[in-house]
């Protein structure tokens, strides 16, 4: 893994109430300690936990981040949705955008161009996911599929200095799968050069979510191009969570 800030983006999805806030507990101890001094730690909890979450983690180095968001900046008649400013009223911090499962949810790439400007104007650091399906992969399409959703997702944009881009391979997403080690660095070595035609920026952080877990963290930290992990279910158990933490940085 690369020396400079490692992140690790708790991903809660749809899961957890007012209760569960009380596992950032040793997550919280653990920050405090010198040794984890680089460690960006972010809670994407649901909407309806942002503001709770983040009265807790306050007065830490521990961030809060939203999973997704409307595409639409300003306030208007859209019922059920929450723009960026609300979020950004909470205190979070980041955002995830483009997750596989809110793609599966209807985005599409223009609506998530849309998003990650709206995110941009609230000044929100963004969790920019994209990756390939299983079909895709045996296709041969990984190249092809991250170009495209690169390209249509960062239209427009002239600066990426907020932007941390989550390379999960869909097939990976809750199946217990992960990437062989020289699979995942050609694809993040892939990214890194369709973010470079973009505009020459070379300091794109990048990240890898899919299935992270105690048991394979240790190997996929052995990759020196990854900046970090974006992990769902094991986040949700503070012991798997402090684990991976831990077991990454030694
Ligand atoms: P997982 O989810 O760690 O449960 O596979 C990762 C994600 O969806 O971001």
């Amino acid at each position: 893994m690369t020396n400079n800030n490692i992140y690790f983006i708790a991903n809660w999805k749809m899961y957890g109430n007012t209760k569960d806030i009380e596992k950032t507990k040793p997550i919280i101890r653990l920050s405090k300690s010198k040794k984890y001094k680089k460690v960006k730690i972010v809670y994407c909890p649901p909407y309806t936990l942002l503001k709770d979450f983040f009265i807790k983690i306050k007065k830490t180095r521990i961030s809060v981040g939203a999973q997704n968001c409307h595409q639409n900046f300003n306030f208007g008649p859209f019922t059920g949705s929450i723009n960026t400013k609300l979020i950004k009223s909470t205190g979070a911090k980041y955002i995830i955008i483009g997750h596989s499962e809110s793609r599966n949810d209807g985005d599409n790439d223009q609506d998530i161009n849309k998003k990650i400007n709206a995110a941009l104007k609230e000044n929100l650091k963004i969790i920019f996911c994209i990756g390939e399906k299983l079909k895709e992969k045996k296709k041969n399409k990984t190249f092809s599929v991250l170009k495209k959703q690169i390209k249509n997702g960062l239209k427009g944009i002239k600066k990426f200095d907020n932007i941390i881009i989550a390379y999960e391979p869909v097939w990976s997403i809750g199946t217990g799968l992960i990437p062989k080690n020289f699979e995942l660095k050609k694809n993040i070595n892939i990214i890194k050069k369709i973010i470079g035609s973009l505009n020459k920026y070379n300091k794109i952080k990048i990240i890898y979510g899919g299935s992270v877990n105690p048991e394979n963290i240790k190997e996929l930290s052995k990759i020196s191009e990854i900046d970090g992990f974006i992990i769902g279910g094991a986040s949700t158990n503070p012991k798997k969570f402090i684990d991976i933490i831990k077991k990454s940085i030694n």
